[in-house]
């Protein structure tokens, strides 16, 4: 039952790039993305972002932010250096997205999914700092794309996704159990199907598939634990999905942070309080980043000037 679900879904998957009417920028954009970092030219980006008034404006708007320490950056150039390729690809894609999916197909306020993504993008990459992860940008970038899924089920699947949100937010629960009861599977499963259509990689796939359970992973990755936990940092600190959810959360007695202690020397030195405690002190200023970041309808009001 679930293979013949996952094979109609991936059928699907297949032909959204052909329902969706993307500007002529994007196809070069996401080619750009699925490069690794060191074959990526800064002046091809610098160029990219310069071509679309919306790009630029966004990474200004970043670079200027007080999260990065940086003022009165004024050139494309400078906000691209200020942010590093990873950061400003994280920005592309995440607009690229925002243009894909057409705007009567939205079910999640794309207000609060962006809230969420960026959120949990900034609070990954910082948890990823704190333990001393290799590839912080990575984290942020696992952190941006992992609820991915529910774009996907917003487009394919409209009314029986409004269903589940209906139904999420009268219930209280998380969106994801009620996916399962109506739809048959979750956004981790087209999420996941997505970013392999998209080529990107085996991490952050694995990140996108296991963000609300990282036993599925045999042995969970570092980045599918970091997202989970940053994800459920975020939902219990009103970087949800624009309804209240009833949630215990218990991170000691989470087997993401079991598999993170266990896998980084750094967290042994430092107790659960701390860390969450830390991660606290930073949600002010990630949520003001957000806030003046990835606003949508400041999206939507700068594309049209
Ligand atoms: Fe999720
Ligand atoms: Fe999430």
């Amino acid at each position: 039952m679930k293979a013949k679900l996952h094979s109609q879904l991936q059928a699907q998957i297949k032909k959204l790039d052909s329902i969706s009417a993307a500007p002529a920028i994007l196809t070069p954009l996401l080619n750009m993305l699925r490069l690794p970092s060191d074959k990526i030219r800064v002046e091809k980006v610098v160029e990219l972002v310069s071509y679309d008034g919306s790009i630029a404006a966004q990474c200004l708007r970043l670079a200027n932010s007080p999260l990065f320490g940086c003022r009165e950056i004024e050139t494309v150039r400078s906000a691209v250096m200020a942010l590093g390729l990873e950061r400003v690809r994280s920005i592309l894609f995440g607009l690229y997205v925002n243009r894909v999916i057409p705007q009567d197909k939205w079910v999640i306020d794309p207000d609060a999914f962006w809230r969420h993504s960026l959120g949990c993008a900034l609070v990954t990459q910082r948890m990823a700092q704190k333990i001393e992860y290799p590839e912080p940008e990575k984290a942020y970038m696992a952190g941006l794309l992992h609820d991915l899924g529910f774009l996907v089920n917003s487009v394919l699947y409209n009314e029986d996704f409004r269903e589940c949100l209906r139904r999420a937010a009268e219930q209280h629960v998380p969106l994801h159990v009620i996916e399962e009861q109506v739809l048959g599977f979750t956004h981790c499963e087209s999420g996941q199907m997505l970013c392999e259509h998209w080529g990107l990689s085996k991490e952050l796939v694995d990140a996108a598939r296991c963000h609300h359970d990282v036993s599925l992973l045999p042995t969970a990755g570092p980045l599918a634990c970091l997202v989970h936990l940053s994800d459920l940092l975020c939902r219990a600190r009103y970087l949800g999905y624009g309804y209240d959810e009833i949630m215990g959360v218990d991170l000691g007695s989470d087997a993401a942070w079991q598999t993170l202690v266990t896998t980084f020397p750094a967290l042994g030195n430092m107790d659960l309080v701390r860390f969450t405690l830390d991660i606290d002190g930073a949600m002010d200023k990630i949520v003001a980043t957000v806030d003046s970041v990835f606003g949508v309808k400041k999206i939507a009001a700068l594309a049209t000037t």
